[in-house]
């Protein structure tokens, strides 16, 4: 059955590069992102793993564990980890899944048969520190994934988690927010004493919180 926005991440226990993990362990209250490649040693995985581990620091910032996953063997991933650093410049610096058997690619329905029988495409998981779905994202093997609307998309959720806002088309960290419909008038008063703008009834901006 397919995982959709709000179902409860599955578990799973698995090796990686960084050891063994038990996921809903190893989220421990912390955001996770958790995506995967068809292959070791393709052109587009390289640039994706390469830049993401660039991103690290910013991932970091936000609470945020990755994880990457791929349906080959352990022993693979470090002879692509020093292919990695050489031509994108920044070493793998978080956890590569091998998923041998392909459970977990599986579980998350990473294999699209009529794409490719044994290999996962592009999908990319945002969990939350409630161990839910929160995005979920699937690109075909030819495209690489941009992983600042990755962290784009993290902001957005962190804010709405904390402040009760949404954001709107084409949003960017800093720019004004929504005051969600579930926010009545009454309530929105205290927590924006310094007052919205009222566009519709539904409508009502904000400056973005900074906290
Ligand atoms: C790649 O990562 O470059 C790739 C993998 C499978 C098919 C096409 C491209």
């Amino acid at each position: 059955m397919a995982i959709l926005i709000g179902d409860t991440a599955p578990d799973f226990e698995a090796d990686t590069t960084e050891g063994h993990i038990h996921f809903h362990d190893y989220i421990d209250g912390s955001w996770a992102v958790l995506f995967s490649h068809p292959k070791n040693f393709t052109p587009v995985c390289t640039t994706e793993l390469g830049y993401t581990a660039k991103l690290k620091p910013e991932f970091d910032k936000r609470g945020v564990k990755v994880l990457g996953l791929s349906v080959d063997e352990l022993k693979n991933h470090g002879g692509w980890s020093k292919d990695i650093e050489e031509t994108q410049g920044t070493a793998l610096n978080f956890p590569l899944i091998a998923d041998e058997d392909r459970s977990i690619a599986v579980k998350y329905d990473m294999i699209h048969p009529n794409a490719d029988n044994t290999l996962t495409v592009r999908s990319l998981f945002v969990i939350g520190p409630d161990k839910k779905v929160k995005l979920k994202i699937e690109y075909p093997a030819s495209t690489g994934r941009n992983f600042d609307e990755v962290l784009r998309v993290i902001d957005s959720l962190q804010l709405t988690a904390r402040h009760q806002v949404a954001t709107p088309v084409n949003w960017k960290n800093g720019e004004d927010v929504i005051i969600v419909p579930a926010v009545t008038d009454d309530v929105a008063r205290t927590k924006y004493p310094e007052g919205w703008t009222t566009l519709k009834p539904y409508l009502r901006i904000v400056p973005q919180p900074r906290t």
